[in-house]
C-alpha cells in the first residue's frame, strides 16, 4: 500500500545533494570537516561563505567524489555514491567550476575544450561544435575559439570554465569564487546569469552582496560546521 503513494506521474523531488555527518581531513592534517551535513534541493541557490582554508573548495571535492570522506554519507540526485562509478555516471549533471580555472582547460583550443563535454555526452561533432560556439558566445568568449585556454587571461580562463561546464546542461552547479578575476562588464554577466538563467547552484564567494543577490540562502563554514550568517 505504502509504495502505492509515490506511483504519480510527478518525479519526487529527492535533493540535488545531501551529505551527512561528514568527516574529512587531509592526510596528516587536523580534520577540515566534522559531523558536516548539508541539503541542497532543486529549488535552491546556496552561498558558502567562510575564512581561507575553513574546507570550502575541499567541501565542493568530496560532494564530486574526487576526495573520499572518512565518514558519513554523500547522496546525489537521490541515491547514495560511494564508488568511482557512483560518481562518474552523475558528474555531467552536476558542473563544477573550479576556483583554480587552470585545473579544467586542458584542450589545444577554446572550441576544443567547451566542445568536449558535448562530445563525451555522445553529441555529434557538429551538434557539440554548435553547442560549444552557442555557450562562448554567451560568456562573451567569441573570436577566441581558436587561442589556447592556457593562454587567456584569468577572467576569461573563469568565463571558459563556465561555457565548458553550462555546454553539458547540467541539472545544478558548484561554483568555486566564480566572480574572482572578472571585470566589471564581465561581473554584470556572471550575475545576469546567476539571476535569470542558472539551473541551481551552490555559490563559494566572499562577498555578502553577492550572497545576498543572488542566494535563497547563505551558510557560514567554519571550523568544520555551518554557522548561519550573523
Ligand atoms: N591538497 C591538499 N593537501 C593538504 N592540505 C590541503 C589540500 N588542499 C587544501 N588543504 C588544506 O585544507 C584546508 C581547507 O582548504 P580549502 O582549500 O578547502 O579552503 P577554502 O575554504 O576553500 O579556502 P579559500 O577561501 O582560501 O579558497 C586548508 O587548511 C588547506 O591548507
Ligand atoms: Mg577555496
Amino acid at each position: 500500500m505504502a509504495e502505492d503513494l509515490h506511483k504519480t506521474d510527478e518525479p519526487i523531488d529527492v535533493p540535488i545533494v545531501r551529505i551527512t555527518d561528514l568527516d574529512f581531513g587531509y592526510k596528516g592534517q587536523s580534520p577540515v570537516f566534522h559531523e558536516l551535513s548539508l541539503t541542497f534541493k532543486s529549488n535552491e541557490k546556496i552561498g558558502i561563505t567562510g575564512p581561507n582554508g575553513s574546507g570550502k573548495s575541499t567541501l565542493f571535492l568530496v560532494i564530486m567524489g574526487f576526495l573520499e570522506p572518512e565518514k558519513g554519507k554523500v547522496e546525489l540526485f537521490g541515491a547514495e555514491r560511494r564508488t568511482e562509478n557512483e560518481f562518474a555516471e552523475v558528474r555531467s549533471d552536476l558542473g563544477i567550476v573550479f576556483q583554480n580555472s587552470d585545473d579544467q582547460l586542458f584542450s589545444t583550443s577554446l572550441l576544443e575544450d567547451v566542445a568536449f563535454g558535448p562530445i563525451n555526452q555522445g553529441r555529434s561533432l557538429k551538434e557539440a561544435e554548435a553547442i560549444a560556439r552557442s555557450e562562448i558566445d554567451r560568456f562573451g568568449l567569441k573570436g577566441m575559439e581558436n587561442r589556447t585556454p592556457q593562454t587567456l587571461s584569468e577572467g576569461e580562463k573563469r568565463r571558459a570554465a563556465l561555457a565548458g561546464v553550462m555546454a553539458m546542461s547540467p541539472k545544478a552547479l558548484l561554483l568555486d569564487e566564480p566572480f574572482t578575476g572578472l571585470d566589471e562588464p564581465s561581473s554584470m554577466m556572471l550575475a545576469e546569469f546567476l539571476k535569470t538563467q542558472a539551473p541551481p547552484f551552490i555559490l563559494i564567494d566572499h562577498n555578502r552582496e553577492h550572497l545576498e543577490s543572488f542566494c535563497t540562502r547563505t551558510l557560514v563554514l567554519s571550523n568544520g560546521k555551518f554557522t548561519e550568517p550573523k
